[in-house]
């Protein structure tokens, strides 16, 4: 892989900022479902950030127009759309991240698991590609139910004989964005101070945010947290209403994917303590899979963080939401393996 010395590169002022006098590897991210109502905004941060080299954008629908606008901006990356099926292996050849919000959103009155007939298949055979032609990427899975389609990606590269757990993550990024929001608000601190851990999965009560850790701590009561917990569980929801059957999260969603993704490529780099909430292979719970913090490295995960001491209250939102999040587990494993 070539390095390129920043000081000879074409870079932007953002890049020769923030590296001046290192290093930075070339880094392939490709975008499936770049057209999107999140596509869109995440390829433009994509486009934005100076740890990437090439962009490959690739939908089925509107890609030139999205291609040819993102590539103007005159930042690092080389951006290639890519419009059609027969276009997909050019778009992974090589890809290190490759980020998926393929698929189709929610409307008011569904559940994400609403959305398992369609996306099942979108993600399945946009896997079965990637396990072909960049089976070493790193997955961010956005599309939904995250809860199914991480397994799903799992079980079609364990066919491709690729799996590897520390390559495959769901994207929960968003529910910790919201989670930071929502608690800023309530605990009358700054908000770019804010952590919070959300763990679980990515699905109404499968969201559980562990509030008990936020940082910096804040004096709430029993009903504030319980409110905290139902809006950043309902926090999907809330979008898909106000939005009134123009689908769901798109911008706070680009803004997350652009984070984890981020986070992703400093891994790779051999940036150390990248830590951030994702659904992945995990045994921190009797369950397969369970979002939980993550240290990303080099290869991927490089180790899943456990849970750390929990409230009753959330003690007993981990054990309410195991049943759901395992089957919705089972559902996409048994549709892959079919
Ligand atoms: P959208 O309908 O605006 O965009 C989806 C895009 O996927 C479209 O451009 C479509 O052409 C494309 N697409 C469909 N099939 C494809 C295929 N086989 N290959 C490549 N592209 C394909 O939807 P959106 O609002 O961008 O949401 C996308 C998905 O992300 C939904 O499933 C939604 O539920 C999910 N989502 C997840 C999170 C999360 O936190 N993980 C947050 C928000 C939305
Ligand atoms: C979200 O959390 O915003 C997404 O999962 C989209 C949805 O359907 O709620």
């Amino acid at each position: 892989r070539s390095i390129k010395s920043l000081t000879t590169s074409p870079s932007s002022h953002v890049l020769r900022r923030g590296y001046a006098s290192e290093a930075v590897p070339d880094r392939k991210v490709a975008v499936l479902g770049a057209a999107g109502g999140i596509g869109q905004p995440l390829s433009l941060l994509m486009k934005l950030n100076p740890l990437v080299s090439n962009l490959a954008l690739y939908d089925i629908a509107n890609t030139p127009g999205v291609a040819a606008d993102v590539s103007h901006i005159n930042t690092r990356s080389e951006v290639v759309g890519y419009a059609s099926d027969a276009e997909l292996g050019k778009a992974l050849e090589g890809a290190d991240v490759v980020i998926i919000p393929a698929g189709v959103p929610r409307k008011p009155g569904m559940t994400r698991d609403d959305l398992f007939n369609i996306n099942a298949g979108i993600v399945k055979g946009l896997c079965e590609a990637i396990a072909k032609y960049c089976p070493k990427a790193l997955v961010n899975m956005i599309s939904n139910p995250v809860n199914s389609t991480v397994p799903i990606a799992s079980e079609v590269f364990k066919k491709a004989g690729t799996y590897d757990p520390k390559r495959l993550f769901g994207v929960t990024t968003l529910d910790v964005v919201r989670a930071k929001t929502f608690y800023a608000g309530k605990a009358k601190v700054p908000v770019a101070e804010v952590n919070v851990p959300v763990v679980g999965g990515h699905a109404g009560i499968t969201i559980l945010p562990l509030f008990s850790q936020a940082t910096p701590k804040a004096n709430l009561s029993n009903e504030e947290i319980t409110a905290l917990t139902k809006r950043t569980q309902d926090g999907g929801t809330e979008v898909v209403e106000a939005k009134a059957g123009k689908g769901s999260a798109t911008l706070s969603m680009a803004y997350a994917g652009a984070i984890f993704a981020d986070a992703c490529l400093k891994g790779l780099n051999g940036v150390p303590d990248v830590v951030e909430c994702s659904f992945v292979e995990s045994t921190v719970t009797e369950l397969p899979f369970f979002a939980s913090k993550v240290r990303i490295g080099k290869n991927g995960v490089e180790e899943v963080l456990g849970l750390g001491a929990l409230s009753d209250y959330e003690r007993e939102g981990l054990e309410k939401l195991k049943p759901e999040l395992k089957s919705s587990i089972e559902k996409g494993i048994k549709f892959a393996s079919q």
